[in-house]
C-alpha cells in the first residue's frame, strides 16, 4: 500500500500543499486572460464564479482523484463526491474570489484533509505572495518553511481584528450591526476578502483575532487548522467547534472577550435554519 493510500497525515498534507501550489499557479498565470470573466452567479447576484474558480476546482479534483481514487471530496462548485476511504477532502479552489476579479492580491487555494471528521492536514496557498501555510494535527504550522505563531496580544482594545460578510444584503446589514458593537472595542478591523487567508494572518501574528459568520466548512477548514498549529486558540459558539453559525481564531489572550462579545451581539445573525450545515465538517474548538 502506497503512503498516499493510507490516511497518514504527513502524505495528506504533502499531497494538498502539492495541489494548492499548482492550482494557485495555474489562477497567477489566467490572471489576466479573459477567463476571469463572470462565469455565473449562485446565492445572490454578488455572489460570483469566474471561469477560474472552476478551472482550478476541475485540476484539483483531477489530483486528488489520481492520486488517491476512494476519498471523498467536497468543493466548493463541485459539491460532494463520495468515496470509500474515510478521507474527506475541503477544497476551496479560490477563496477571495471578488479579489481575484479585481486584481487585489489577496487570494488563495485552500485545501484540507479531515480523517474520521478530523481535520489532519491543510495547505493555502496565496499565488500573488507565493505565501504557502502548512499544518499538521500536532506538528505545528508553517509558512513556507517557517514554523509560525499566533501572537501575544491580551487585551482586547489593542486587537486588530479581521472579518468578512456574506453575499445575501439582509444577512450582511445583520453582519454591520454586529460590527457596530466589535469596532469600538478593538485596535481597528480589517475586510481582507479571504476567509482562509484571514485565519492564516491570525496564525503568525499579522492578524490578532478573526471571526465570521455564515462561512462553509471549505472556508475554514485548512486555515483553522493552520492557526490552532500556530498557538490560536479556534473554535466557534461557546462549547461548540466552528460552525456556519460562527468561525473565530485568536490570540489566547483575547480569544474569551471577543467571543462573547460576538456572541452578545450577534447571537442571532445566522441563527436560522438557512445556515443549516452543507457538508458539515469541524476542524476542532476550545
Ligand atoms: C468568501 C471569502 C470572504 C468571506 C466570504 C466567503 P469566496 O469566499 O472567504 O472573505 O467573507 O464569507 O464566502 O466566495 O471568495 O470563495
Ligand atoms: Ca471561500
Ligand atoms: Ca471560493
Amino acid at each position: 500500500m502506497s503512503a498516499e493510500t493510507t490516511g497518514d497525515p504527513a502524505a495528506l498534507l504533502d499531497l494538498a500543499a502539492r495541489t494548492a501550489r499548482e492550482a494557485g499557479e495555474l489562477l497567477l498565470a489566467r490572471r489576466l486572460t479573459d477567463e476571469v470573466s463572470v462565469a455565473h452567479t449562485k446565492s445572490t447576484p454578488t455572489d460570483i464564479v469566474t471561469a477560474m474558480d472552476t478551472a482550478s476546482e476541475a485540476l484539483i479534483r483531477d489530483r486528488l482523484r489520481v492520486a488517491r481514487p476512494d476519498d471523498t471530496i467536497l468543493g466548493e462548485e463541485g459539491g460532494s463526491v463520495p468515496g470509500g476511504s474515510g478521507v474527506r477532502w475541503l477544497v476551496d479552489p479560490l477563496d477571495g474570489t471578488v479579489n481575484y476579479l479585481y486584481g487585489l492580491p489577496a487570494y488563495a487555494v485552500s485545501i484540507a484533509a479531515e480523517v474520521a471528521g478530523e481535520v489532519v492536514a491543510g495547505a493555502v496557498f496565496c499565488p500573488p505572495a507565493g505565501e504557502l501555510w502548512t499544518a499538521v494535527r500536532g506538528s505545528g504550522a508553517w509558512l513556507n518553511d517557517q514554523a509560525v505563531r499566533a501572537g501575544d496580544v491580551s487585551e482586547l482594545d489593542r486587537a486588530l481584528v479581521g472579518t468578512g460578510f456574506w453575499y445575501d444584503s439582509g444577512l450582511r446589514a445583520r453582519q454591520a450591526e454586529l460590527l457596530r458593537h466589535v469596532l469600538p472595542r478593538v485596535r481597528d478591523v480589517r475586510r481582507i476578502g479571504s476567509a482562509a487567508l484571514d485565519l492564516c494572518s491570525v496564525a503568525c501574528g499579522r492578524l490578532d483575532a478573526y471571526y465570521e459568520t455564515g462561512l462553509h466548512p471549505w472556508d475554514w477548514s485548512a486555515g483553522l487548522l493552520v492557526a490552532r498549529e500556530a498557538g490560536a486558540r479556534v473554535g466557534g459558539l461557546p462549547g461548540e467547534a466552528a460552525s456556519r453559525r460562527l468561525a473565530i481564531a485568536a490570540a489566547p489572550g483575547v480569544f474569551d472577550e471577543l467571543r462573547s462579545l460576538v456572541v452578545t451581539h450577534g447571537a442571532d445573525v445566522v441563527g436560522s435554519p438557512v445556515v443549516a450545515v452543507r457538508g458539515a465538517s469541524s476542524s476542532g474548538g476550545c
